[in-house]
């Protein structure tokens, strides 16, 4: 039944165009010239977001003359709100779109807009949140297109010890031979939050690096939050604190912004004998890999927004156009992308600055 709704889809999308007053001729063959490709985020302010959609929308720019067609991205804040996000997708299937790019707000909760992506034939790729497999199986014209979250963990986990291979005094401040850390985790429940959040401690043991947590607080992925969490565990623990670990660049970045007001300039603390912990992210976000060079931050796992955001064009077009994915794209299952993360520190920052630099905007 779905099959057959796929199968008529381009008819379909003709049809539409039609009736939506588009220049194409009845009784004319006429080869679809335009992608249309509604996007939803689950939090338009969400850094690594914003800027895997700018990644997104400015490859789609970059793509439009080469594959000589009309590239329409259209981008919707769901505002954290499930519901809205399903009225987005009623939204796009409605005015005719012909891939929506769900960013889903609750992972749990996908089963509204599959349900709603099959009746009307509109493939969906989500991305950066993930949805569980058997969701995933619910129809053949189900994507994701995200990272191993293991992996970033590990690499985070790889920063830390390397650092402590080369100068274990300047990071074991109180020489016990054992890290004192706190941690800043992402919200509750989300696939990257918690995995990032164990394998990283089991990367520093599996080392032979003892550690100790002092404090866990959940930040939500979000900077503000992350600098409140930061001045009660300096209120609570000072000095004691030797390294900081946080799910994302920006609740590092909290982190930073709380030990500057609490502490002062990172090299004010020092020559006041109060010095800041080392301090790592995830994400390799631009204004982490700022605080990385300004050497505010240890180190940061790139998250490869620029890698995700093309690969998520180049699937939204072989879906819809029947076109072919690149050779480095590859599509596991028929249903997953997954991009490698990558570790970032003050050896490769500038190359990998360079890299993820959006040009021609
Ligand atoms: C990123 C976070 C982001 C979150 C949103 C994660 O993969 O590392 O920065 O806030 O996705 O879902």
């Amino acid at each position: 039944m779905t099959r057959k709704i796929i199968r008529l889809f381009p008819v379909l999308l003709i049809a539409t165009a039609l009736t939506a007053g588009c220049s194409a001729i009845p009784g004319q063959k006429e080869e679809v010239k335009s992608l249309k490709i509604g996007i939803s985020v689950y939090d338009q302010y969400d850094t690594f977001i914003s800027e895997e959609i700018s990644q997104l929308k400015a490859y789609a720019k970059e793509k439009e003359q080469e594959w000589d067609i009309t590239i329409t991205v259209e981008v919707q804040d769901a505002n954290k709100v499930q519901l809205t996000q399903n009225d987005q997708m009623d939204d796009f299937i409605r005015r005719g779109f012909d891939i929506a790019c769900i960013n889903l707000v609750d992972r749990t909760d996908a089963s509204s807009i599959i349900e709603k992506a099959k009746i009307a034939g509109v493939p969906v790729i989500f991305f950066n949140r993930e949805l569980v497999e058997e969701d995933l199986q619910r129809w053949d014209h189900l994507y994701y297109v995200g990272a191993d979250a293991f992996e970033s963990g590990i690499l985070q986990g790889e920063i830390l010890a390397e650092a402590c291979e080369k100068d274990f005094p300047s990071i074991d401040r109180n020489g016990d031979g054992v890290i004192q850390y706190v941690m800043l985790e992402g919200e509750a429940g989300h696939q990257d939050s918690m995995v990032r959040t164990l394998y990283v401690i089991n990367t520093l043991k599996e080392k032979g690096f003892q550690v100790e947590k002092l404090g866990d607080e959940i930040a939500n992925w979000n900077r503000a939050q992350a600098e409140t969490k930061m001045n009660q565990f300096l209120k609570n623990f000072g000095d004691q604190i030797e390294v900081v670990l946080a799910n994302n660049d920006d609740m590092a970045l909290g982190a930073v912004d709380s030990l500057k007001k609490i502490l002062g300039s990172k090299r004010q603390a020092s020559e006041d004998g109060h010095p800041w912990p080392v301090v790592i992210g995830i994400d390799g976000t631009k204004v982490g890999l700022e605080a990385l060079q300004a050497g505010e931050l240890l180190g940061t796992v790139l998250n490869d927004a620029k890698g995700q955001a093309i690969s998520m064009l180049e699937l939204a077009r072989s879906v819809v156009m029947h076109t072919e994915l690149p050779d480095d794209i590859k599509l596991i299952d028929g249903k997953y992308i997954r991009l490698p993360y990558q570790k970032v520190t003050e050896e490769n920052v500038n190359e990998i600055m360079w890299d993820m630099q959006i040009k021609n905007q």
